[in-house]
């Protein structure tokens, strides 16, 4: 049993990857939720999160909200890709239960504390709360048994042809994050785009009974708002990684994010020369489609069995 603690910010593609964990509950041990401000604001991220936990049947896992903005940067937002409230047009039903008293950066803290070196990280949205978790802890770095992210790329942003969503929203947190002292496990764009949801994909997802109700919608909505290639679902990626690492190539590297660039502000410019350097990354360079889907629709199917 892998325990994991996901700090995200719904988002359909972070919706998608909850259900990937939630339909992994015997591989997966959730220990928490914490959400940040990015696809949309933290309202909105922290409500979804809330009626996700009760749609998904994640139980009693905790939702904490985090940050709202980004460490010095205007907030930008993705509700053109993800709708004004972060989910398209799905609406779930509202959910019975608020979040958990304090904040994300405290909970993020405290519980790689209580755990050492059992607890997965896994981020999926800008790295706000990640980096001042950081700052206020230094020594999570090695507490966590593993940092992954959905985030940067070594090739091309999405944002802008230099920079991921997530980097650029806030790159100086991620900045903070890459710096930190541990490898962080970077699932970029050049795989997570890999990740589409084609017709066959949106085919296996219909007969899932209620849960097709968000999985298919979500898909529908990102797609008619995502240009190329179909609607990818980048963030179930860094959860496919924590279940299946070996459905991924991962190449050892320098990252440093750009913060000061004129144009190429959020740019994770990727060193895979490390000969006598210290990687600070391991970045994923490929990925095993077909394997990935059957993992992912092999989980939703498992919950929506449920
Ligand atoms: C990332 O940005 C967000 O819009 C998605 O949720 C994903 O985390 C992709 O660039
Ligand atoms: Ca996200």
């Amino acid at each position: 049993m892998k325990k994991v603690l996901i700090d995200c910010d719904p988002g359909i593609d972070d919706a998608l990857a909850l259900a990937l964990a939630a339909g992994s509950s015997d591989e997966i041990d959730l220990v928490g939720i914490t959400t940040v401000g990015g696809n949309v604001d933290l309202e909105f991220t922290t409500a979804n999160a809330l009626a996700l936990r009760e749609f998904l049947r994640m139980g009693d896992v905790p939702v904490t909200p985090g940050s709202a903005g980004a460490l010095l940067r205007r907030t930008v937002r993705a509700a053109d890709v993800h709708g004004p409230t972060g989910l398209g047009d799905v609406v779930l039903p509202a959910p019975t239960r608020g979040p958990s008293e304090g904040h994300a950066v405290d909970f993020i803290v405290e519980t790689l504390r209580a755990a050492p070196g059992e607890i997965t990280l896994v981020a999926v949205g800008p790295l706000t709360n990640i980096a001042l978790a950081v700052r206020r802890e230094p020594r999570i770095v090695e507490w966590a048994r593993d940092f992954v992210i959905m985030g940067g790329s070594f090739t091309r942003g999405n944002h802008n042809p230099a920079a991921e969503f997530n980097m650029l929203a806030d790159p100086e947190a991620a900045a903070i994050a890459f710096e930190a002292g541990w490898t962080v496990k970077m699932l970029g764009l050049d795989v997570t785009l890999t990740a589409a949801v084609t017709s066959p994909v949106l085919e296996r997802m219909r007969p899932l009974g209620r849960l097709s109700e968000l999985l298919v919608p979500a898909a529908q909505y990102y797609g008619m708002v995502t240009a190329e290639g179909g609607p990818a679902i980048h963030d179930a990626c860094a959860v496919a990684y924590v279940l299946r690492p070996s459905l991924f190539t991962c190449v050892p590297a320098v990252v440093n994010v750009e913060t000061a660039g004129q144009y190429t502000r959020g740019m994770t410019v990727t060193d895979f020369r490390v000969e006598g350097r210290q990687a600070n990354a391991l970045v994923a360079t490929s990925m095993d489609v077909p394997a990935f889907w059957d993992l992912v629709l092999g989980a939703y199917e498992k919950l929506a069995a449920r």
